[in-house]
């Protein structure tokens, strides 16, 4: 892709990622991604705007043939696929400063060993001027990493705000317009690596609503020119507001969990309660984690092997808890074949969950109507826990 002009003296650069489908060995990328890096000309300095992920780093390049001079590369966070080619980008520039908060300035060295003394350190607020253009630093921490901060550039209107408000979206539109599938795609983002932080993300919104700005230019997915769609999604994703849902991670081995779960989910269906069951074995962990935004209660299904619950449900249970979703309630549910440690060891694994565990549904072997009973009971009570969330909403 070429460079696109924004507006006068504003391009996006970067590499759109369309075949990348894992992010950190851990995160699919159902559409890819994309690393945008921008271009602001002032009447007397240049900038470039974070870069892209050193894979790309020769479309980046490519881009930049026809820029005689970069002054300035602002790194608004230094995971790698931001940072990772500014050491190129300083080749090509021998005299290019980089420019970052002073948390980054050591994270910068450490993982990209660049040398202390070409990089410049900013306090929150700082601006720098380019001539007719300046930008001004905010510190924004925890949008993705303790040392993130964003741009504004108050001339233009714009805010770029890095990992903040992205989407993991490949797309050759340079805007995101109103576009459903954006929204859909940031709120996937934000549940994988800004929802642990939510209390940060809210204070962070806080602080850019305080700007006045038309386009919210983030580096990952399309330009935000219609930034209320995404600034509202936002709120709502961090405020202390849980819908009525229960998602509900399980895995069987022989049925007996399945049987269950199913009843579970046609009984909590009847009181008028949404459920996101996601079967371990295929699910897709994102969709997982974006259900998982706003419910209100977990119910993890699990079969008993060895004791303790299926690795699966180990697994999935660890990433909830470390994603730290603002659940209220919880309970477990599943078969087992002789005993079982599974309840107390699930438990051991969510102390970051500040949830109402609502109980839990054993059954040894195949469940009876007695099993069946326990799960309306569960359902009912889980019933009862949401209409009181709605009663005393916060
Ligand atoms: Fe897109 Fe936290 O990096």
């Amino acid at each position: 892709m070429k460079p696109r002009q924004i507006c006068q003296g504003v391009f996006w650069l970067g590499a759109v990622d369309w075949n990348r489908r894992l992010f950190d060995s851990l995160i699919p990328l159902p559409d890819g991604t994309s690393y945008n890096a921008y271009l602001v000309q002032g009447s007397d300095k240049t900038a470039l705007l974070d870069t892209v992920d050193p894979a790309m780093v020769d479309v980046l390049k490519h881009q930049l043939a026809d820029v005689p001079v970069i002054d300035y590369i602002v790194s608004h966070h230094t995971e790698q696929d931001h940072s990772g080619s500014i050491p190129y980008v300083m080749e090509m520039y021998p005299r290019a400063t980089v420019i970052c908060s002073p948390k980054a300035k050591d994270l910068l060295i450490s993982h990209l060993h660049i040398p202390a003394d070409r990089i410049k350190t900013i306090e929150d607020g700082e601006t720098l001027s380019l001539g007719h253009k300046t930008l001004r630093f905010l510190l924004t921490p925890w949008v993705h990493w303790p040392e993130t901060m964003v741009t504004y550039l108050a001339e233009d209107r714009i805010l770029f705000s890095c990992d903040f408000l992205g989407s993991h979206i490949a797309t050759s539109d340079l805007y995101a317009g109103q576009d459903p599938s954006v929204i859909e795609a940031a709120k996937r983002y934000y549940a994988e690596i800004m929802m642990p932080f939510r209390k940060a993300v809210q204070g962070n919104l806080k602080k850019i609503r305080g700007l006045e700005f038309d386009r919210v230019a983030p580096s990952h997915g399309p330009v935000h020119d219609h930034p209320e769609l995404i600034l509202s999604a936002y709120e709502d994703w961090v405020s202390d507001r849980v819908a009525n849902t229960v998602v509900l991670p399980y895995i069987s081995m022989h049925g007996s969990t399945e049987i269950m779960v199913n009843y579970l989910v046609s009984a909590l269906a009847e009181r008028g309660i949404t459920v996101h069951k996601f079967e371990l074995s295929t699910t897709d962990i994102g969709k997982m984690a974006m259900a998982l935004v706003d419910a209100a209660t977990i119910v993890i299904g699990t079969p008993t092997v060895h004791v303790g619950p299926h690795p699966s449900v180990f697994s999935a249970t660890h990433l909830a808890n470390a994603l730290r979703p603002k659940l209220r309630f919880a309970a477990i549910i599943g078969s087992y074949g002789w005993g079982t440690k599974a309840v107390e060891q699930i438990s051991g694994l969510i102390p970051n969950l500040k949830v109402e565990v609502l109980g839990t549904v054993l059954c040894k072997g195949a469940p009876l109507e007695d099993t069946l009973s326990e799960l309306d009971a569960l359902a009912e009570t889980i019933r009862t826990k949401h209409a009181s969330l709605q009663a005393h909403p916060e």
